[in-house]
């Protein structure tokens, strides 16, 4: 089969797979007022569903995917999900996004199911401020997370921070002391406005950029990009054992290593994070022999994807929060 590729010669080896909308934090850039429930019962995608689209994605080139949510280990099978996903040829790596509350407990049996790279969002290292962005008193349930997560031989996880002014932003310190002896990735992601933010976004917006300028002038270095990496800057910096990635959406150029592709927990395609309404896949995941038809179905979509973004004049698209469809 052919790669997944658009017309502008972006190849797609990444996907972003959303388990489920729903999610047990309530952050306030996300969820402010936590999870509303449907009035039906929402049917996230099911087993076969996961392992039909994951397939097709891996016989065009995908190798990597990236469980998120909502909360992905909310869903009672999770473990067995990230075996599916892990022993499908072609796939390499099975990442996920948690904001880390089961971390502690499952971190060996997601190790041993073929998980290989865990993000952890962690907004403050100070526990009341952990508590007032998340809306849940769970810090040190996290941290414990985080280290259990290197004890069980996690080599690749990185943290998510977003960038909050007036609240996290002058604890810059506290985050660069804690990955002084501790192997890994700090990512700082620029708060993106999305449909249900009010004026949060004007109240807590800060340029990435001014971190990051900043702290290329106290000996962070740019690391060389590999052709294969994401739309993250990367810094390192000789007296810390962990790097700092930034992730700004706002940047010029961002889109153009724009690398990966979303289907949503109720399979739904969706070309950006911004922007669109999705393509439906759901009725090409029912038999395995509708894998032609799903393939092709991809394809046409993303002869269709657009070059860029249109944050910069205010529109969010369709998105209402990051939580409906997976980061
Ligand atoms: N802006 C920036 N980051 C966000 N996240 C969720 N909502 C937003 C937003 N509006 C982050 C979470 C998590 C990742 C999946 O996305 O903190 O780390
Ligand atoms: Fe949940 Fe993640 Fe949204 Fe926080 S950012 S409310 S952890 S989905």
């Amino acid at each position: 089969m052919a790669q997944f590729e658009d017309n502008f010669q972006r190849k797609f080896y990444y996907l972003r797979l959303s388990l489920t909308d729903v999610c047990n934090f309530k952050c306030t850039y996300c969820l402010p007022d936590g999870y509303q429930t449907e009035t039906q019962r929402p049917q996230f995608l099911s087993q076969p569903e996961i392992q039909r689209v994951v397939t097709a994605f891996a016989s065009c080139g995908t190798s990597k995917v990236r469980l998120t949510g909502g909360e992905p280990t909310l869903r009672r099978d999770f473990s067995d999900i990230v075996h599916l996903v892990s022993s499908t040829p072609g796939i390499d790596r099975v990442a996920m996004t948690t904001n880390g509350f089961r971390l502690a407990k499952s971190a060996a049996e997601w190790h041993q199911a073929g998980l290989t790279n865990i993000n952890v969002s962690v907004d403050s290292l100070d526990p009341r401020m952990f508590h007032q962005i998340t809306g849940e008193n769970k810090y040190r349930q996290v941290m414990d997370g985080i280290e259990q997560a290197l004890a069980v031989g996690f080599s690749q996880i990185k943290v998510n921070v977003v960038l909050l002014k007036g609240l996290n932003d002058r604890q810059l310190p506290a985050f660069l002391d804690w990955i002084r002896d501790l192997p890994i990735q700090l990512r700082f992601i620029e708060l993106m406005q999305t449909g249900t933010m009010d004026d949060f976004f004007y109240r807590h917006h800060v340029s990435g950029q001014a971190v990051y300028q900043q702290l290329l002038g106290q000996g962070w270095i740019p690391k060389v990009r590999a052709c294969h990496d994401g739309p993250a800057k990367v810094l390192a910096h000789p007296d810390y054992q962990g790097e700092l990635g930034f992730i700004m959406p706002y940047e010029k150029n961002f889109c153009a290593s724009c690398n990966r592709l979303r289907v949503s927990a109720k399979g739904k395609l969706h070309l950006c994070l911004f922007g669109e309404s999705g393509v439906g896949l759901r009725d090409l995941l029912q038999q395995d022999e509708q894998q032609t038809a799903l393939i092709e179905r991809i394809q046409q979509a993303l002869g269709e994807k657009a070059v860029s973004h249109f944050l910069h004049d205010g529109h969010s698209g369709m998105t209402p929060h990051l939580a409906s469809i997976g980061g």
